[in-house]
């Protein structure tokens, strides 16, 4: 497997592309888990034989907010080069310096209107700015057919495939599903940072995402039935937001009549973690 640390690099291995290979993209900021991993490996599945898998490996400051966990954030480049290679990774851009994808000339943002007021977006200000930004800037360098994201972070998605569409990038959007510890706790880079106890508690999150899911199969379709006792289902987590909103718009819900979202974010700990789940009637 092949490893690029500049910018430069990164061109230039992708000017020396052949056009007619197929070329397959997975994000990360690292610390791997099977979840970063199925999404290496349905890219691989798609470019199929003869085509070449790239995936990114970099923690973006510009998504972070000023009393987030930038600095806590879990790394662990060796290990993540093993897994990916493991699973037919052929190249990883893993810039040496966050300067190679934010020099100090670079002045424009990317920002996607709407979609990002409401969930993770309004208790993280600025941090869909910061996605949409690198995800852009990486998209220019690596230009890939096509690009891979987990449906764990739902409203990145939605919000990612508005961008794509809008700034008529190459290449299509994947999306996959949410892959599962054993438990049922959604893998997150972030549950590295669970102590013990918090690890058991976070179970909380995953329980009341499969609570909600029965109570939906059962025929339960408003607001208040399905969460209601979110916050009492969550403790002692401390919830950050539970909400029910449209699938496509990401706007609030009072009753499902249409494909619906239940996301939830609450701190085990002090570590935020995410979860939901799709309810289409
Ligand atoms: P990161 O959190 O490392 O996630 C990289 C990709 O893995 C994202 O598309 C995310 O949705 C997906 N993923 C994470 N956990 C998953 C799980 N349990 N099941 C399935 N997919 C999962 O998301 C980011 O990085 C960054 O915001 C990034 C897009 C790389 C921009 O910096």
């Amino acid at each position: 497997m092949r490893v690029l640390r500049t910018r430069a690099e990164a061109l230039a291995w992708r000017a020396g592309l052949p056009a007619e290979v197929r070329l397959g993209f997975v994000p990360t900021m690292g610390f791997l888990h099977e979840g970063h991993l199925s999404l290496m490996r349905e890219a691989r599945r798609r470019v199929g034989e003869g085509g070449v898998v790239a995936i990114s490996i970099f923690v973006n400051p510009t998504q972070f907010g000023p009393t987030e966990d930038l600095d806590r954030y879990p790394r662990d480049e060796a290990g993540d080069l093993a897994k990916a290679e493991g699973v037919g990774v052929d190249v990883a851009f893993c810039p040496r310096h966050p300067e190679e994808i934010f020099p100090r000339s670079s002045r424009t943002w990317v920002e996607v209107e709407g979609l990002g007021d409401g969930l993770c977006g309004a208790s993280r200000p600025g941090h869909f700015r910061g996605v949409c930004t690198v995800v852009a800037k990486l998209w220019g360098i690596v230009r890939p057919d096509l690009a891979v994201f987990g449906e764990k972070d739902y409203q990145q998605l939605a919000i990612l495939r508005r961008m794509h569409a809008d700034l008529e990038l190459c290449g299509e959007v994947v999306g996959m599903p949410i892959v599962r510890e054993a438990d049922g706790l959604a893998m997150s880079s972030r549950n590295a940072n669970l102590g013990p106890e918090s690890r058991r508690d976070a179970l909380a999150i995953s329980r009341f995402i499969g609570l909600v899911k029965g109570r939906f199969a059962a025929g339960e379709r408003s607001l208040a039935a399905l969460v209601g006792d979110a916050e009492a289902r969550l403790a002692p987590g401390r919830v950050d937001y539970v909400s029910l909103v449209d699938a496509d718009t990401l706007e609030p819900i009072e009753v499902i009549e249409g494909p619906a979202l239940c996301a939830v974010a609450a701190f085990f700990g002090g570590v935020r973690l995410i979860d939901n789940a799709v309810l289409s009637p």
